[in-house]
């Protein structure tokens, strides 16, 4: 590994600590170096605090080093721009006298993409790029942000857990806990880092689930949403307990719904139960349109979607093109019975981005190469924290 690309990587693990309260800005660490020595590093803690630069520049004066002169290696391009939460980055590096940066990558935000560059220029500094490869890895550290700013749709994970035989429910579809503590905990992790969760409708009615992070230091969930066609879903299911001002329950329904009575009165029970219901269009299979339910502000709006599917809604997904990243806990356990629904194939552009054990059960997790969120085969930096938090 030559230097340049121990920084970035470095750059690059700080700017993951930032995960889960950055968004929905994008991750950034920066670290500073003089002849070939760490003199300063910083990364984007959290949404309106500082960014990876001011931090790093911090770090360095905290350690008696002057920044002069030094290299400053970030991954993604310093920011420029005012009318925002906290100043700009680049005439910080400048007033710093940093006489190098070297880039991960641009940022796409137009009132940043190559203004920044030009600013640093401008001013006299070197200002490089990495490696094509090493972009790549920078780009895929902020796929959500890369996606949302390109194409205003969620970074969608699918998440699921599966017996050693690919059951994903017992007999009959009975509830199963299939996986252990260790692995229960992680996905309240995973959950708590998402802006909304989503299901099918099956779920709800086979597995009630709340839907919420427990057993987690800090929260963003806000938002739960089920597929729904037929407003079949209970008003005294447990999802809509934690409906209120700061989390909210959405149960996306199709036309369908009208004819499958009696709606007024199931209608009027969800509302009570503090659902709100959205109305969308059906697909050729009659079921609702995902693609139309991305169309909606409310998704848009989101960064970070997890979906726990059934095998259906997987399906559905898969077919969409919508599921960016799967994350599959594969237990030791085996159900044994051919009425235990199974679960689905994962198609084959999605690639193996790592594994892990944890507790008994294994995490692989998956990335859609085919998607417009991908850059890389990298360990996402949900997974390398989880990983190393196993260590
Ligand atoms: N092991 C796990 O990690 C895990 C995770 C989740 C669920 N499960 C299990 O999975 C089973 C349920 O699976 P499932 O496949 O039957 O159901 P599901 O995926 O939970 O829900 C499917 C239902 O959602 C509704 N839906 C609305 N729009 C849809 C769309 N575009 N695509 C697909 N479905 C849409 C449909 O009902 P309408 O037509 O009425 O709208 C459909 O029947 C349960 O036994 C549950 O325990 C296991």
């Amino acid at each position: 590994m030559n230097a340049t690309e121990h920084m970035i990587r470095r750059a690059i693990r700080l700017a993951m600590t930032g995960r889960g309260r950055v968004e929905p800005n994008p991750m950034v660490g920066c670290v500073l170096a003089r002849d070939g020595r760490v003199i300063g590093e910083g990364y984007h803690t959290h949404f309106g605090g500082p960014h990876a630069e001011p931090q790093a520049l911090a770090d360095c004066m905290a350690r008696g080093e002057s920044p002069a002169g030094a290299t400053a290696y970030v991954t993604l391009e310093p920011c420029c721009h005012v009318r925002k939460k906290t100043p700009p980055c680049a005439p910080r590096l400048i007033e710093a006298k940093i006489a190098k940066v070297v880039l991960g990558c641009l940022d796409p935000n137009p009132a940043v993409n190559g203004n920044g560059v030009a600013m640093l220029r401008a001013a006299g500094i070197d200002v490089s790029r990495v490696d094509p490869a090493l972009e790549a890895e920078c780009k895929q550290l902020i796929a959500p942000f890369l996606l949302r700013t390109c194409c205003r749709r969620p970074y969608v994970t699918l998440k699921w857990a599966e017996t050693a035989d690919g059951k994903i429910a017992g007999p009959g579809g009975s509830r199963l806990q299939i996986t252990g503590e260790p692995a229960n905990q992680l996905v309240h992790l995973l959950r708590s880092r998402s802006d909304a969760i989503m299901v099918g409708v099956n779920t709800v009615l086979a597995d009630d689930p709340q839907l919420t992070a427990r057993g987690v230091e800090h929260s963003r969930l806000h938002t739960r949403i089920i597929l729904d066609s037929k407003l079949r879903a209970p008003a005294n299911a447990r999802i809509f307990l934690a409906s209120g001002e700061k989390e909210r329950t959405i149960i996306f329904h199709s036309p369908a719904a009208a004819a499958n009575p009696p709606a007024d009165e199931r209608i009027s029970r969800l509302l009570n139960a503090g659902a709100q219901l959205i109305l969308r269009g059906e697909n050729p299979n009659d079921r609702l349109s995902l693609t139309d339910v991305f169309e909606h502000s409310l998704l848009s709006d989101l960064s970070d979607l997890m979906v726990e599917p059934g095998p259906a809604v997987a399906q559905s997904f898969f077919e969409s093109g919508l599921a960016h990243r799967l994350w599959i806990f594969r237990s030791a356990r085996r159900v044994n019975d051919d009425s235990a629904p199974s679960a689905i194939k994962v198609p084959s552009e999605y690639v193996v981005t790592g594994h892990m054990k944890i507790g008994d059960d294994v995490l692989t997790e998956y990335l859609d190469t085919k998607s417009d969120a991908f850059f890389a085969a990298v360990p996402s930096a949900d997974f390398v924290l989880a990983a190393e938090a196993l260590m």
